[in-house]
């Protein structure tokens, strides 16, 4: 049985829902991951390739999920039922769910390791000494599990309360933060390679790899590919403006990791550290311009602080994920269900706590490419291809002209990314992964 409307909830205006789709979508995503990314697959190139895929792909689909979340008002599995009541798209709903499930499972283990950096600098402003001298197993599983818990807290405060409250007051400080803390680093002697680095792309450096993460991490950074703004727009009212709602989304969220770049990559440059340092790249680069500034200690921990206040606005919109289907369609009540599932989620998770502070990080390193670089790719594509083959591209574009009229213009463009562009291109980048490029190409040039 589904909940009536009035008891699911929803954002008490549409700056609320911004503000909480924006929570959810900046995150480590922006500036822990698209750093590290950029750092391993070349700089320029792949911020180049990282903004086209936002915009070909990422956009598209983000005004996909939201419409269809606000269409049906449900949960990922609800939203695909309600349109096919019968047969196997639902799969579709239930690969969401685990997908929240399974990046979470990874994801709160780097915001622990956030939250450890925020009280090793908080504890260093009071004693002048460094709290984890190294940061073992122990704290590891220990930070995951706070923050799990952390997150379970707030989505069991429900949407309006838990969510929105939080975004509204700390992701314009987090912003501030991140400005001074670049203007620091750009006055670093040297810093200017790094900013050379970053936006001036050299074209050999792009190879099948670099375009399947940039893809990917497009996705990841905007929240799709999962029914996280499905989610969240099923809670948005039918006045409320898509079109508004999504570009901001996006601009916000590549706005945040631009500036993360901007943050990062001088400073690597001007201390002379690599910058493919892989996953922990920030946990060593943010310390040391923290150690250059007047202040430092008391900016890293206020930044630190901000940047779990941020992952948790992302964690929470991957644990709302889960809840929204338990509650709607199992009809359990959200308490239970946000804690049976962040016990799930502290189990799966005790691996990946493991690995993070392992020498190679390879468990680490197979669930992200199995959630991030698989899972939320093949998710956006099959949502494509529903909203094309099932649902109707039509309903999809009426239901977001409804509230945004200036959209009846852009409608036919859009479903023709929607259609035609998303699924290609998705296809193609995922396929490169299984298939040895050279075959795929004779494939599709039809030679043997
Ligand atoms: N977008 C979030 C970030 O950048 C991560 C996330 C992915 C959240 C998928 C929800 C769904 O940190």
């Amino acid at each position: 049985m589904s909940a009536p409307a009035a008891e699911r909830g929803q954002w008490s205006s549409q700056i609320g829902f911004i503000l909480a789709a924006a929570g959810s979508a900046v995150g480590l995503g922006n500036i822990w991951r698209f750093p590290y990314s950029a750092g391993e697959s070349g700089g320029g190139a792949f911020v180049l390739l990282y903004l086209v895929c936002v915009l070909a792909l990422g956009l598209p689909v983000m005004l996909l999920e939201i419409s269809l979340g606000r269409a049906t008002q449900k949960n990922p599995v609800g939203a695909i039922r309600a349109v096919r009541p019968n047969g196997p798209w639902k799969l579709l709903g239930y690969l969401a769910i685990a997908t929240g499930l399974g990046i979470l499972s990874f994801y709160a283990v780097i915001a622990g390791q956030v939250v450890a950096a925020c009280v090793d600098f908080t504890q260093r402003i009071f004693t002048g000494r460094e709290l984890f001298h190294s940061f073992g197993p122990t704290a590891s599983i220990f930070f995951f599990a706070l923050f799990t818990l952390l997150t379970v807290l707030v989505v069991a405060g429900g949407v309006q309360r838990g969510i929105e409250r939080w975004a509204k007051i700390l992701m314009p400080m987090l912003l501030v933060m991140m400005l001074a803390i670049i203007v620091r680093g750009l006055l670093l002697p040297g810093a200017g390679e790094g900013v050379a680095w970053l936006l001036r792309p050299d074209p050999s450096k792009i190879t099948f790899e670099v375009v399947l993460e940039a893809m990917s991490q497009a996705f990841f950074s905007l929240s799709l590919g999962m029914g996280a703004m499905l989610t969240y727009g099923s809670y948005l009212s039918k006045k409320q403006n898509v079109l508004h709602c999504g570009g901001w989304v996006v601009f916000f969220d590549t706005l945040i990791a631009i500036l993360a770049g901007l943050m990062i990559f001088p400073a690597v440059f001007a201390l002379g550290q690599e910058p493919n340092a892989g996953p922990d790249l920030i946990f060593r680069v943010l310390p040391a311009v923290f150690g250059e500034m007047v202040g430092g200690t008391a900016v890293g921990a206020v930044f630190f602080f901000l940047l779990a206040v941020a992952a948790l606005t992302s964690t929470v919109s991957l644990l709302e994920v889960v809840a929204a289907y338990f509650i709607d369609e199992r009809g359990w009540s959200r308490t239970a269900t946000v804690w049976a599932a962040g016990a799930v989620t502290v189990l799966v998770g005790l691996p990946s706590a493991l690995s993070w502070v392992s020498a190679d990080k390879e468990f680490f390193g197979w669930m992200d490419l199995l959630w991030v670089n698989l899972s939320l790719p093949f998710g956006a594509l099959m949502l494509c291809l529903f909203a094309t083959f099932v649902w109707g591209l039509r309903k999809a574009s009426d239901e977001i002209t409804s509230s945004s009229p200036e959209f009846r213009w852009m409608a036919p463009t859009w479903r023709f990314f929607v259609r035609v562009v998303c699924p290609i291109f998705i296809a193609l980048i995922l396929l490169t992964r299984f298939v040895p490029v050279d075959r795929l190409l004779r494939l599709l040039g039809g030679g043997t």
